[in-house]
């Protein structure tokens, strides 16, 4: 699941900085953890947030490669600070500039080559080294790279989450990298071989969330169901198993895993969803595509009517589960005939929300390289075609819960004075007149409208509820 826009990264503040970090996150949830993750790594070192770039004694790139022109958005932005920079030196100060997450995996030297002024590149595997390359650039007053896949992990040598406290909900990363070589994707590539952090690690994790103020945990993943950890007493225990270790933690009312592969969805994780009243009615399962012809160029290992029979026993399991998506059109090679078969499939199982995407070639995965490349025109209509589909559906699921009372976990304040937001189970951003003081916990909401991405609702506190807001 992708979040195309940059965005600074909240991290905990340091009560007095000593040198200002600025943090742009681009892509995936698994990038915004890993964003507030480098800036726990920097807070021992005297880090703390700064106002604005023109501020910032460090500027670090999350980049994201899954997006088409991820590299040329990277070198654009890189020209912006490179001018920052110059002006801060020109001032008398000084600008580490650190370019990390996936295209400085891809492309570290390419990077160097174009841009001599970037001081660290770093892979999403080496973040817990960043002091370490920080002294180093500041030592040789050279560009230092650690791009490297290195046998410790970084999940045993991060300091513990500096927590923000306060927020209702949170990330929690348990694996990383993939095994699946989907033959469009960079992912195998960049964030290496499938890893599961071991179950021990992973509650404790969850403990400390919970107690700085979490409700919520999203476990991250780039295949998350492929998870199998260490067991805490030896062995390995599947994501289910896990799922029902964090489901008895005190306070931890709602969990969520993302991103998953249909592959990966076994009897037990399928069942758990029937039994774990915290993992909340909302799966997110890329399909990519209808078509089996295409599905199988893809490298997925799964059919449509696997895809199907899936979602027929999660339904099966938890009948008011909502179901998201990614889907890719135009990937080389899809006639007319395959687009409409993705279409029917979605039409069949109906989307609460998903994710659709014009086919774009990656550098160095086997898709790249096909020779039955789709005209890019072609590719829009389909992914208009599509989307309209999609944004039906969305919009269908939203109006449906209108007149329905949701548990809400109210996140933060809202967009106008006076509203609170919230999340409704399905994962629905609501929006309603109550007081702040009700952030941070999970009231019974009545939905009383509904938008295309969001729904309006209202709170009809008891005498007793009232009183304790
Ligand atoms: N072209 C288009 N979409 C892609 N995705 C991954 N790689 C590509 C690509 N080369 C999409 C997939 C994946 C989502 C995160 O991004 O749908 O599930
Ligand atoms: Fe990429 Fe496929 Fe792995 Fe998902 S499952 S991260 S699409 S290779």
């Amino acid at each position: 699941m992708t979040v195309p826009t940059p965005s600074p990264v909240a991290f905990s503040p340091v009560a007095h900085p000593l040198r200002r970090l600025h943090v742009v996150t681009w892509g995936c949830q698994m990038n915004v953890y890993d964003s507030t993750r480098m800036a726990d790594v920097l807070a021992p070192l005297g880090y703390g947030p700064a106002a604005s770039v023109e501020d910032a004694d460090m500027v670090i790139l999350n980049t994201c490669h899954i997006r088409e022109h991820a590299t040329e958005k990277l070198f654009s932005e890189l020209g912006r600070l490179r001018r920052v920079k110059d002006a801060r030196r020109a001032a008398g100060a000084r600008m580490l500039l650190a370019v990390a997450g996936c295209v400085a995996q891809a492309e570290g030297a390419e990077i160097l080559r174009r841009a001599p002024y970037v001081d660290i590149v770093l892979g999403p595997q080496t973040y817990h080294r960043l002091p370490e390359m920080i002294a180093e650039a500041e030592r040789a007053g050279r560009a230092v790279v650690d791009t490297e896949f290195p046998p410790e992990s970084k999940f045993d040598h991060l300091p513990e989450a500096a927590l923000p406290g306060g927020g209702a909900t949170a990330f929690l990363a348990i694996q990383e990298g993939c095994d699946k070589f989907c033959s469009f994707c960079v992912v195998p590539y960049t964030r290496g071989v499938e890893a599961s952090r071991p179950a021990a690690a992973v509650l404790a994790e969850a403990r400390a969330l919970v107690a700085a103020g979490a409700r919520e945990i999203t476990l991250l993943g780039q295949n998350v169901n492929a998870w199998h950890g260490e067991a805490p007493s030896g062995g390995a225990w599947t994501l289910a198993r896990l799922l029902r270790a964090l489901a008895e933690i005190p306070g931890l009312t709602r969990l969520r895993y993302t991103t998953s592969h249909p592959r990966d969805m076994d009897d037990e994780l399928i069942a758990a969803h029937g039994e774990l009243p915290a993992l909340m009615p909302f799966l997110h399962l890329p399909v990519q595509s209808g078509a089996d012809r295409i599905l199988s160029a893809m490298n997925r290992r799964h059919t449509a009517a696997d895809y199907r029979r899936i979602v027929e026993r999660l339904r099966h399991a938890r009948p008011d589960i909502a179901l998201s998506s990614d889907f890719i059109v135009g990937y080389p090679g899809e006639t007319a005939a395959d687009f409409a078969a993705t279409l029917t499939l979605a039409r069949e199982i109906g989307f609460a929300q998903a994710y659709s995407f014009k086919y774009s070639p990656r550098p160095g995965t086997p898709a790249a390289s096909a020779a039955d490349q789709i005209p890019e025109r072609e590719k829009e209509a389909r992914l208009a075609t599509l989307q309209d589909l999609l944004a039906t559906q969305q919009r269908d699921f939203n109006a449906r819960q209108v007149g329905r009372r949701l548990a809400v976990l109210i996140t933060g304040r809202g967009r106008h004075p006076g509203q609170i937001a919230g999340r409704s189970p399905y994962l629905q951003a609501v929006h309603l007149a109550a007081p702040e003081t009700l952030i941070g916990r999970e009231i019974a909401v009545t939905i009383a409208a509904a938008g295309p991405r969001s729904l309006a609702g209202a709170w009809h506190p008891s005498p007793e509820e009232h009183a304790a807001a």
